[in-house]
């Protein structure tokens, strides 16, 4: 089965509009010449619509980082589903570790994120990852094998067409410290036997697994190169188009 490989970039919380909207022009640039690699950039909520303006003609994907599950309501400060849509989002980060650590996210609210974004033709990009303590405990593929089942509770294997995983160890965020190839082999590996399990082999075979944490060019191709790795959740090397694209064009050059 041939996956598609899925550049990503997480802009968390960095940029206003003007220098979103030099940076994604930046990157369209660079990556005028991609065809086969997936690309999606992730800018704060503020910043959508304006990329989406500099974007919409190209091949690049716009994300958002976060949603709400409500349709609408008294909801101060939240934002929905149909709201990125109307932005021209057609992705949507969710569950990832910064959010789990300092918001509050839980298995079930990734689980009824990732449904509500489906509802709404939202691709999710769902993120998890066992935090340091955890990897010295040895219990990271318990760890995430626990995520990966709160997430997926209750979605078909249709569903799942429209789903990517993102696996980023929490101790290889920003911190420079990247998991080494066969680590994140080994457990993007795990993550899709999983999913066969609940899912079927078919669907699992399908399904994008980017991996995530402190990717730079200087070490995408041997992530890259693993056979369960399709695809990139970039943070830091992102805000750079330079960087970022160099990435995807590593990408681009790698026949799986
Ligand atoms: P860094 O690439 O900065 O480690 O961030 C990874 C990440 O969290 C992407 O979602």
């Amino acid at each position: 089965m041939k996956r598609s490989i899925v550049i990503a970039g997480n802009w968390k919380m960095h940029k206003t509009n003007s220098e979103a909207q030099q940076l994604a022009n930046q990157i369209r640039m660079k990556t005028i010449d991609i065809t086969k690699t997936r690309m999606i950039i992730c800018p704060p909520f503020t910043a959508l619509a304006p990329v989406y303006d500099i974007i919409k003609d190209s091949a690049i994907h716009l994300g958002a980082q976060n949603m709400f599950w409500e349709k609408e309501g008294a909801f101060t400060g939240e934002i929905s589903a149909g709201m990125l849509k109307s932005t021209g989002a057609d992705y949507v980060i969710i569950g990832h570790s910064e959010r789990r650590q300092y918001f509050g996210e839980t298995e079930e609210t990734v689980n009824k994120k990732i449904k509500t974004a489906l509802e709404n033709g939202l691709k999710p990009i769902v993120c998890v990852g066992e935090t340091l303590e955890q990897r010295e405990e040895n219990i990271t593929l318990k760890v995430i094998g626990k995520q990966i089942r709160g997430a997926f509770d209750g979605l078909t294997p249709e569903d799942l067409q429209n789903v990517i995983v993102a696996y980023e160890p929490v101790w290889a965020i920003g911190t420079g410290k990247t998991a080494t190839p066969e680590q994140a082999q080994e457990v993007h590996f795990e993550i899709r036997k999983l999913i066969a399990e609940l899912l079927g082999r078919e669907t699992a075979e399908a399904t994008v697994i980017q991996y995530g944490g402190s990717v730079k060019p200087g070490n995408a191709e041997s992530l890259l190169s693993q056979a369960d790795i399709d695809g990139a959740l970039v943070g830091g090397a992102c805000l750079k188009a330079d960087s970022f694209a160099e990435i995807i064009h590593i990408a681009e050059k790698l026949k799986k």
